[in-house]
């Protein structure tokens, strides 16, 4: 994804470099981070600065590699449009490894360049969350086994009884980063029914019920 503009900007590009290593980090003219946002879908770097002055040149960086350096009116190319008034970045059709620290250096016509820096979190939605049973048929303090599986990165597990959360004790046990849920010594009150709420913090989903006979 490195859009580097023709010879001419790569000439500038090296002056920058020159001037940037003077300033200091920060999240600057950038929001605290993390920005999440999912896969194939965008996000804004939308900078604090009031639109109205024209820049004479915008450099975003993406780690250590140079994505975008211009200077002049609006610009769109594949995935990127970068907006001169106020030097805000828009990105899309995100893939996992979009994620990771950006960074930003304005400079107006007169006084001094402005820079900011934030993290960009990209994850895969939650979707097909699905409860499988060691068994559904069961006899009185027997045990069971609940395991809960979903598409999606960083997830987050959590059971529901009925609409109460379950959490472990005795004989409820929640293993597996929370996707596991086990029941020893079942009683006819552990018909549930069950479901499995999974999120990220982009999406979440929640599994079909599951009901146990004893
Ligand atoms: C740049 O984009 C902004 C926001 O869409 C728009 O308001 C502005 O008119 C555009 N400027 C130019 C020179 O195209
Ligand atoms: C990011 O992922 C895409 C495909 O998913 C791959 O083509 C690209 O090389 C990766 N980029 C980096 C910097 O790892
Ligand atoms: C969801 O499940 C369906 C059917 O099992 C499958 O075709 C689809 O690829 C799954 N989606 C994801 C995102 O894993
Ligand atoms: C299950 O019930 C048996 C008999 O009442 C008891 O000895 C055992 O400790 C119980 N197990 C758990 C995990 O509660
Ligand atoms: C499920 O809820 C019922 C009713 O509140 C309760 O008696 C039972 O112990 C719960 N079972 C588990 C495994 O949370």
């Amino acid at each position: 994804m490195i859009l580097q503009k023709e010879m001419e900007v790569a000439v500038i590009h090296f002056i920058v470099l020159g001037v940037l290593s003077g300033l200091t980090e920060g999240a600057g003219v950038l929001p605290d981070g993390p920005l999440n946002a999912a896969v194939g879908g965008k996000v804004m770097f939308t900078t604090t600065l009031t639109p109205g002055t024209t820049f004479q040149l915008v450099n975003w960086n993406f780690g250590a590699n140079n994505i975008f350096t211009w200077n002049a009116k609006n610009y769109t190319e594949g995935r990127i449009t970068v907006f001169m008034s106020t030097g805000s970045l828009e990105l899309r059709n995100l893939v996992l490894n979009d994620s990771g620290d950006y960074s930003v250096n304005i400079f107006p016509p007169v006084g001094a360049s402005q820079s900011g820096s934030t993290r960009l979190e990209v994850y895969e939605p939650v979707s097909n969350v699905t409860i499988t049973s060691s068994s559904t048929e069961l006899v009185e303090f027997s045990s069971v086994s609940l395991s809960c599986s979903s598409s999606g990165s960083s997830l987050s597990f959590l059971w529901l009884n009925s609409s109460s959360e379950v959490t472990g004790s005795d004989r409820v046990q929640i293993t597996d980063g929370g996707s596991t849920l086990t029941i020893f010594n079942v009683t006819r009150y552990d018909q549930g029914p069950f479901r499995c709420q999974v999120s990220n913090p982009v999406s979440e989903g929640t599994s079909d019920p599951v009901t146990l006979t004893i």
